[in-house]
């Protein structure tokens, strides 16, 4: 009796939401949500077709034609096999489905690969989600191995996981983006597996707070340490338009990094930064009308500099998380902001026509420009964070 009455109330509320927004003259939340995630089933069993099988999808270049496919210790190795759990969580689509198992064997070799930061990224988006799917004890166990692997790099002098190793340009680089490999840490501590490595998470983040924000809450890239005496060698950048810059991506994995770590221990300071990093990102005059940022916030030649659809994919996840832990007010201006950016990225602007782009979801994102790699196209981790985004739109807000 009481789950029918549940059951109904639910459905009034679904009809009044779909009701409501074909007033306002737009698709509905629900049946956008339901439409991208049917897309993405389509567009991936495509992505599928054209893959070596002991490679990754990267990214789909729209000159050439061609997808480009990593070998496994690419940092982005966790995108694809991701993706497609989350797409199976909602469809399940069997041969999703399959192809989510076959994509997770591939990688599995990761969980003792120690060579950078970037084990989380790897391993929590891919076994993280098909453990939260299935419960299937073998992939905790992968991603217990893939934790010890990170700490590895722990570097007790700077108080840090160390991202890169020592190269030409860096001594001991620590950059914003590592802030989202402590997920993976938190995690295991809190699941049955070593409590020492949520203690470095907390380490790394308080170490990453004290050293590189700036007093408007922007983040620098990259912070390169002195590794014997762990005192900061200089802030700079790697992928941003300058040192002094606000490379776009970089600010998302700051507001992404410590609105998580704030659910993972409530602590007051976390929430602050992740409230001051949002208010950044959302009052900045370079923010766009549809609220996918440029490539960096001061990118030179904005207006007419290229956006990063992967920024605003992963400051949507984020704003939607955050909006979990704040007062009505705040809450409502997240959400409305995430939402917007959602309503873009599904829009035509940003979403591939059914079949093309390789099989990618999203184009217009941008690797590392002045690099000169990867800029306006079609790239994983975009796809990744657009569909947990449409996830936690659905979880928590309808
Ligand atoms: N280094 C990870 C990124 O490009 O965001």
């Amino acid at each position: 009796m009481m789950k029918k009455k549940a059951l109904s109330l639910m459905s009034l509320k679904l009809i009044v939401l779909v009701l409501s927004s074909i007033a306002w003259g737009q698709q509905s939340m629900p049946l956008l949500i339901q439409e991208n995630f049917d897309f993405a089933r389509d567009q991936y069993k495509t992505l599928a077709k054209h893959i070596p099988a002991d490679k990754m999808p990267q990214n789909y270049n729209p000159e050439t034609g061609k997808i480009d496919a990593r070998n496994i210790e690419w940092w982005c190795s966790g995108f694809y096999p991701g993706s497609l759990w989350l797409i199976y969580e909602q469809t399940k689509d069997p041969e999703i489905h399959q192809e989510a198992l076959r994509a997770l064997k591939v990688i599995e070799p990761n969980k003792t690969f120690t060579g950078n930061h970037d084990l989380g990224f790897m391993m929590y988006c891919s076994f993280g989600n098909a453990y939260r799917i299935t419960g299937e004890r073998a992939y905790k166990d992968v991603l217990f191995q893939s934790a010890k692997s990170l700490t590895t790099r722990y570097r007790p002098t700077i108080r840090a996981i160390q991202s890169w190793d020592k190269n030409k340009y860096w001594e001991c680089p620590v950059i914003i983006d590592n802030m989202m490999n402590l997920e993976m840490l938190n995690w295991v501590s809190d699941n049955g597996g070593d409590k020492k490595f949520k203690d470095l998470a907390i380490i790394h983040s308080n170490t990453t707070l004290k050293n590189h924000f700036r007093s408007d809450y922007s983040s620098y890239h990259v912070v390169d340490y002195h590794p014997e005496n762990g005192t900061v060698n200089r802030k700079a950048t790697w992928q941003g338009a300058a040192n002094t810059s606000s490379w776009a991506r970089g600010q998302g994995w700051a507001l992404y990094g410590f609105t998580m770590m704030y659910r993972d221990t409530r602590d007051e300071k976390y929430l602050k930064q992740a409230e001051g990093i949002a208010k950044f990102i959302l009052n900045h005059p370079n923010l766009p009308e549809d609220k996918i940022p440029y490539w960096d916030f001061d990118a030179p030649l904005i207006p007419f500099a290229v956006r990063d659809a992967s920024a605003g994919a992963l400051i949507a996840s984020a704003l939607l998380e955050l909006g979990q832990y704040v007062k009505a007010e705040e809450k409502q201006w997240y959400v409305e902001h995430a939402e917007k950016m959602i309503r873009s990225l599904a829009s035509n602007d940003y979403r591939s026509k059914p079949g093309e782009n390789g099989g990618f979801l999203l184009t217009h994102s941008t690797g590392a420009l002045p690099l000169n790699s990867e800029i306006d196209i079609p790239i994983i981790y975009a796809d990744y964070y657009f569909l947990e985004a449409l996830k936690r739109y659905k979880d928590w807000y309808l």
